[in-house]
């Protein structure tokens, strides 16, 4: 009987937030049928084909766990331990970003201690992946791509010390035309975070979060981005690969902002303008496009702040539609960068904490999960026996009266094996920590980086 009369009560809030909804043109809440949330065992092609028949390059973005994915890596990583990685590339962020960048001595070549010694440049494997080709002829290879590191990437023969299992055969300079080294007498040698000579060869070396590296030839070939071909592309021919995080990917594709990111290398060619959309679920497909793109709206874009990373300033959040409670200080005195490569946005705690408070307000009809003290996230739900969820809308400021309505997917962060889910977000431990918007609060928004003009963009519902 109370059961009945409290699922009445419900109907008709529910009848009533719909009406208020439309009435606003706003949607406040989502009605999420849970089996839309899980990943499918078959890839779905991409939402907008037409994209990929434009004259500028446009590559697929894929999860490098899901069935688009071309790796098959005989232990998925769990959603737990993806979490934890998560964790190890945002205190690396911090640590990196607090500390003034350090040059030391290297033991010797193609030693991991060129990095230990030097502080390393970038900090964790990302979980979307491209394919481009590199030589002449060109290999196909897949490699993650990054907007929070610079330096691009891939395993080499003759793997001197150490390669790790990948998918596609390792790249062998031996077997392409137009590869060559770059001499350690030379600006881009001095311009790689961190570097090292071997004779006259320009070495290079790169370590994640996680304590995974890449040390090796910094080298130059040609880059094929179909239908482009981008001759001396300089990146990193791999000797020394070794980590977890690493899986089968070939290499890494870095978006930063620095001068050996593929973003300055290529500014002739694309001005500085990348676009992508990182697809909703692990089973669709999402694009990375280079160059200016006719659609590219200028409406919602905000400052990008000068420095080595991008950062953007958040201004407010809202939950189902209102507004909350922040103090814009508590953005402005920590910081924000927007990075492709962390799952899990990370917010300034108090702002977390009214985030989370208000969240938990809407959802008091669900069963909320007790979880483990160190865990990421802290608002979990079980979900069993829910066919379609209710959750409250999430908005998300930033300067410029940029405002973005999230998709589902950038608000509940799920379980594949379980009717778990969680509200995606994190709070620092520390008020001055930099907060970090990422990939899943990212998800099906066209993000635009706009170089010249300062500026990045979202629209919603690309992919
Ligand atoms: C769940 O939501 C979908 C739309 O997202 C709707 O088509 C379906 O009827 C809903 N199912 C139930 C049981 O309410
Ligand atoms: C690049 O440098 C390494 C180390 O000095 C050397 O073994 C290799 O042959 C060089 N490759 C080319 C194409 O010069
Ligand atoms: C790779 O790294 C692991 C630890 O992360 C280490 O145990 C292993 O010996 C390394 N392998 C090589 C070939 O360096
Ligand atoms: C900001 O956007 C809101 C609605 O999206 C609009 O009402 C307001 O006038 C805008 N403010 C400025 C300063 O553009
Ligand atoms: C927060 O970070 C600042 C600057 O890095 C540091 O001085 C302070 O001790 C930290 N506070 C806590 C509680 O960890």
């Amino acid at each position: 009987m109370a059961n009945s009369l409290l699922f009445n009560l419900l109907q008709i809030y529910l009848l009533f937030l719909s009406f208020s909804t439309c009435a606003l043109g706003l949607a406040k809440f989502h009605e999420v049928d849970l089996r839309d949330l899980t990943s499918k065992n078959v890839c779905s092609p991409p939402k907008d084909m037409e994209r990929f028949k434009s004259v500028k390059p446009t590559l697929k973005i894929v999860d490098r766990q899901g069935p688009c994915s071309t790796l098959h890596p005989a232990e998925k990583l769990s959603p737990e331990q993806i979490l934890s990685i998560d964790q190890s590339r945002v205190d690396s962020i911090h640590r990196q970003i607090s500390a003034l960048s350090r040059k030391g001595k290297t033991s010797g070549p193609l030693s991991s201690s060129l990095i230990t010694a030097q502080d390393g440049g970038s900090y964790g494997v990302g979980n979307y992946i491209v394919q481009v080709g590199i030589g002449t002829p060109s290999k196909t290879l897949t490699l993650v791509f990054d907007t929070g590191s610079d330096v691009t990437w891939t395993q080499c023969k003759p793997c001197q010390v150490y390669c790790h299992k990948q998918q596609e055969p390792i790249f062998d300079p031996s077997q392409s035309s137009t590869f060559m080294n770059v001499s350690c007498n030379s600006t881009p040698c001095n311009d790689v975070s961190v570097n090292s000579c071997w004779g006259s060869t320009c070495l290079y070396g790169v370590q994640y979060g996680d304590g995974s590296y890449t040390v090796g030839y910094y080298a130059e070939d040609t880059l094929t981005l179909t239908p482009d071909i981008i001759q001396k592309f300089r990146f990193g021919c791999g000797q020394n690969n070794n980590g977890s995080t690493l899986g089968e990917v070939a290499g890494l594709l870095g978006l930063g902002r620095t001068s050996e990111s593929f973003v300055s290398q290529t500014s002739n060619k694309y001005q500085r303008i990348f676009e992508y959309c990182l697809p909703p679920i692990s089973s669709s497909t999402g694009y990375l496009n280079f160059g200016s793109n006719s659609d590219i709206s200028n409406k919602n874009r905000t400052p990008i702040k000068p420095g080595s990373h991008y950062y953007i300033t958040m201004t407010g959040l809202s939950v189902a539609g209102k507004t909350l409670p922040i103090s814009p200080t508590v953005f402005s005195d920590a910081g924000m960068i927007i990075d492709s490569g962390t799952v899990i946005t990370r917010l300034p705690p108090d702002a977390y904490k009214a985030l989370k408070s208000a969240f938990r307000e809407h959802m008091t009809q669900y069963k909320m999960v007790q979880v483990p003290d160190n865990f990421l996230l802290d608002t979990c739900y079980d979900f069993t026996g829910v066919d379609n969820m209710t959750i409250p809308s999430v908005g998300v400021q930033f300067v410029n009266n940029v405002s973005l309505d999230l998709d589902h997917n950038g608000i509940m962060y799920t379980f594949s094996n379980s009717q778990l889910a969680c509200l995606a977000f994190a709070g620092n431990r520390n008020a001055t920590s930099l907060g970090i918007y990422g990939n899943v609060q990212q998800r099906t928004f066209n993000v635009v980086y706009d170089i010249p003009k300062g500026e990045i963009g979202f629209s919603p519902d690309a992919c």
